[in-house]
């Protein structure tokens, strides 16, 4: 298996490109099967989750050409299957949107059940909930969710928590159901947002994405469109606060900086100065970092996603810092292997107790989770000495080219895939 050997000690310099939003692209591919017409796609990152979703729906007859690695072409019209189960469908969560996709179009669909419980059990009893408040019989049995609808009718929906995936589904759903569907307490991610703007592109009618009240008038079919998907957040607030770790000066470009608020924040609350521009922010951490406190929130609050970052960065700073975990009930695993780089957390509950420390030490560790391994890859990138990091497959789930973008802002980061190459590594990095 792949690891990533890091010496660290260099600072981050220089400017980065930011690519398209994984978990804006995830809905926004499932939700190209609602047309039976062509549907282009831009801004499309080339990670594992995104591939595995475009291998996934060929699996069904869904015909998919990439042009290039950033855009795709979708045509679903051959569609050959309802029951998406498929190798690569059991392999990421995202696959649950086919449900809100396909029970719209095709009033009855079947879904292999999502994995993945790595930071936490990831219920999805709010997504039956708006689909059997939209007329639909939605039951689980022999590992697969099976939605079956007459009919879909608008319906008044309250979200008990606030969900993404759950507030994307049931939009999906509704965008085809009969009449008007009001769903309160919504999520307002950017990516909800995306979602939103690509189905109305396709002819839905949805207002109020981006607040917790979304209103929908159900259309009997969507056509095709050309869409350009939004920049990531959470890959441009990764290289922000590998910035802060590393003391260096990073400009991430194409960006919305309104997405980034509260990441930018939280930067300029522990001493970095910041610069912001239309679609670029510069993160300048001249001075030691100061400690703060921190509550991951659904957007616009500090997003979970970036918990494990802004721990790594805390945990260099000077005085105690105090970590919230609201979102998930087990993201904090990753503290474990931050520990053997000289960290010093204490975690009780859904809070880290954050005592700074001088420095971290290289060592070898694991990447538990997509965001925990590209966090530990920004404490390896710190510490003092070298790491190989290992289970780099999570991490290059959600970043495209991570450590090739590392190493053009002057991180020594390496591929390696033998005890062989690490050993040459070091050997060549002193
Ligand atoms: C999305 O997951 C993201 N994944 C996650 O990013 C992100 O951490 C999360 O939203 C929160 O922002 C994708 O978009 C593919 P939720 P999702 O439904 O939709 C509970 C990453 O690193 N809940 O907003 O699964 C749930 O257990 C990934 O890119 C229910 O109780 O998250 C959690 O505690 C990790 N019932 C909370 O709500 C439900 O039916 C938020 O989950 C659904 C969710």
């Amino acid at each position: 298996m792949e690891q990533y050997a890091i010496k660290g000690g260099n600072p981050l310099v220089g400017e980065v490109e930011i690519g398209g939003a994984k978990n804006a692209a995830l809905p926004i591919i499932a939700a190209s099967v609602m047309t039976d017409e062509t549907v282009h796609i831009d801004n499309m990152p080339d990670v594992r989750d995104t591939n595995v979703l475009l291998d996934a729906m060929q699996e069904i007859g869904v015909l998919v050409k990439r042009e290039g690695r950033h855009k795709a072409t979708i045509n679903a019209a051959q569609i050959n299957s309802l029951v998406v189960d498929g190798d690569n469908i059991r392999k990421i969560r995202a696959s649950y949107y086919f449900i809100g996709a396909l029970l719209a179009k095709y009033k009855n669909v079947e879904v292999a059940l999502p994995g993945g419980c790595d930071i936490g059990c990831r219920a999805i009893d709010q997504h039956i909930k708006g689909f059997r408040a939209l007329g639909a019989e939605v039951k689980i049995e022999y590992g697969l969710i099976k939605a079956h609808a007459t009919q879909l009718k608008g319906s008044h929906i309250y979200m008990d928590v606030v969900s993404v995936g759950a507030t994307i589904n049931v939009m999906m759903a509704a965008s085809m159901a009969e009449g008007k569907t009001i769903i309160e307490n919504a999520a307002k991610e950017p990516h909800v947002v995306d979602l939103a703007n690509f189905l109305n592109s396709m002819g839905a009618n949805i207002k109020g994405a981006g607040t917790d009240v979304i209103r929908i008038k159900g259309v009997p079919t969507l056509h095709g469109t050309d869409y350009a998907i939004i920049p990531d957040q959470i890959e441009a607030g990764t290289f922000m606060f590998a910035a802060a770790v590393t003391k260096g000066d990073v400009t991430v470009k194409n960006v919305i900086p309104k997405h980034l608020e509260s990441i930018t924040a939280k930067l300029l609350e522990i001493g970095c100065e910041i610069e912001e521009s239309d679609d670029a922010v510069r993160v300048v951490a001249a001075k030691p970092l100061k400690s703060t406190q921190v509550k991951t929130l659904p957007y616009p609050g500090f997003p979970t996603d970036m918990q494990p970052q802004i721990t790594v960065a805390l945990a260099l700073s000077g005085g105690t810092s105090i970590v919230t975990e609201s979102i998930f009930e087990n993201r904090f695993r990753y503290v474990d292997e931050l520990t053997r780089m000289g960290a010093n957390i204490k975690v009780e509950g859904n809070t880290a107790i954050v005592d700074g420390v001088e420095k971290y030490t290289g060592a070898r560790i694991n990447a538990p989770d997509l965001r925990a391994g590209a966090a530990l890859v920004m404490a390896a990138l710190a510490a003092e000495g070298t790491s190989l990091i290992e289970s780099i497959h999570y991490i290059e789930r959600g970043y495209e080219d991570f450590h090739l973008k590392l190493q053009s802002l002057g991180a020594q980061i390496e591929k390696v895939d033998s005890e062989r190459d690490y050993k040459k590594f070091k050997l060549k990095t002193g």
